[in-house]
């Protein structure tokens, strides 16, 4: 047999630029686990890890599902009662413009058919910073260059609309708007809203309102009710992504959705692209799709017990970064991430990997999700219960005292 030479078969190029730090740590928590011990993640925001469990009516609905014989393709837009769902959603969300709704493999693979359908090279899409890094990820494999605008931490993260204004120029499609965010768990007032429709109604764009976490609001005070930009702005060009990976506690399942609202006739050749896009790649899953109706228009039970757990864990969570040297946070209003700052003279991202070595608890460097240059910061995630919280939270900071003494 002849001998073929091996050859390096090197990746694309455009990849040089996508990170995902939130799964790219695994390879030191891989190595500290080879060691024996166990690592307590705090890394990934899967809440079926921890005291969360995916509310048993939707899983009788996938099951039935199954057993009905739902497991062929399904249409490529989604299932007409999951679509009729989330069409209702969107008018209790007071979302009043819609003119598509369309179900994908987890509001991810919406956030990707959407962007892929709207921007062409040399344009470009403003993305938060601090951001979920699916959308830099998302650009980057595209071609498009990321232009991150500020979250201003001094005013409760929320977007900086001079630093939006002067980053917005001929080339610019679209603004993101993480909302309630990860990672700072900030949520946006209506005024804030109202000033965001304004400049992109202003700047002819489209928002891409990444509402996940919508139903987790944690806050007590003024503002209990999440807000969407969709419903502000009824005559603005919004994509509203949505799905049952947080709110439903059904990561798994991968099912998400899009919500194209705004003027009829402004939107129509940009719905014909998405679809263009959904019919390619055939469907979402088929059976997971028969719990969006429950899901949505069923019992809402596990959202009071998911948010009081939530809400403690939220409170434990400030307390400590309030009470801890170095440390200081923005109290989260919403979604299950603290973002705390840190004031150390190394980079955050050896802090997150030398404290995965030492004391086994693995968070997230700020770098890894864009960051004001010379800050620095680490997401946690706060779904575990109080007892271990405390545990990882005395670990960190011993590891802080003994390390930047
Ligand atoms: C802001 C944000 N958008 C989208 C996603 C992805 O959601 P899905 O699981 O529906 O793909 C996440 C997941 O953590 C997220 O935090």
């Amino acid at each position: 047999m002849p001998i073929t030479p091996t050859r390096e078969i090197t990746a694309a190029q455009r990849l040089d630029n996508v990170r995902y730090a939130i799964r790219d740590l695994a390879s030191v928590a891989d190595e500290v686990t080879r060691q024996g011990h166990t690592v307590l993640a705090l890394n990934v925001g899967d809440p079926n890890i921890f005291d969360f469990k995916t509310p048993a009516h939707l899983i009788e609905a996938v099951y039935k599902a199954m057993r009905d014989g739902k497991n062929g393709y399904a249409p490529s837009p989604g299932i007409p009662e999951a679509l009729e769902a989330i069409r209702g959603e969107a008018a209790r969300k007071g979302i009043s413009t819609v003119q598509d709704a369309f179900v994908t493999s987890g509001a991810s693979e919406a956030v990707d058919v959407c962007l892929t359908a709207l921007v062409n090279p040399g344009e470009h899409v403003l993305t938060p910073s601090p951001d979920y890094p699916l959308y830099s990820a998302v650009l980057c494999k595209l071609g498009i260059a990321v232009t991150p605008y500020d979250l201003n931490e001094d005013d409760a993260w929320q977007p900086d609309l001079i630093d939006l204004q002067r980053k917005i120029n001929s080339r610019t499609r679209a603004i993101v708007l993480i909302n309630p965010n990860n990672p700072t768990g900030a949520m946006c007032s209506r005024r804030m809203l109202e000033q965001l429709a304004e400049l992109t109604r202003r700047n002819n764009l489209v928002i891409f309102a990444d509402e996940i976490y919508d139903k987790l609001v944690l806050d007590s005070g003024e503002q209990t009710e999440h807000i969407s930009i969709a419903a502000v702005a009824p005559d603005l060009p919004v994509v509203t992504f949505g799905g049952l990976s947080k709110n439903y506690l059904a990561p798994g399942w991968r099912i998400g959705w899009g919500v194209v609202s705004g003027d009829a006739v402004a939107v129509k050749p940009y719905v014909e692209g998405i679809h263009r896009l959904l019919r390619a790649r055939l469907c979402a899953n088929h059976p997971e799709q028969y719990a969006i109706k429950p899901a949505l228009d069923g019992p809402q039970d596990h959202l009071v017990e998911v948010r009081n757990k939530l809400r403690a864990r939220r409170d434990l969570t400030v307390q400590w970064c309030n009470s801890t040297p170095r440390v200081s946070c923005v109290s989260p209003r919403g979604a299950f991430y603290a973002f705390p700052r840190i004031e150390i003279a190394e980079g955050d991202d050896v802090f997150v990997k030398e404290l995965c070595r030492a004391k086994h608890v693995l968070v997230v460097h700020g770098s890894g999700f864009g960051q004001k240059a010379g800050t620095r910061h680490f997401r946690i995630v706060f779904l575990p219960d109080e007892p271990t919280l405390a545990k990882a939270y005395k670990s960190i900071a011993d590891f802080i005292a003994e390390r930047y003494k």
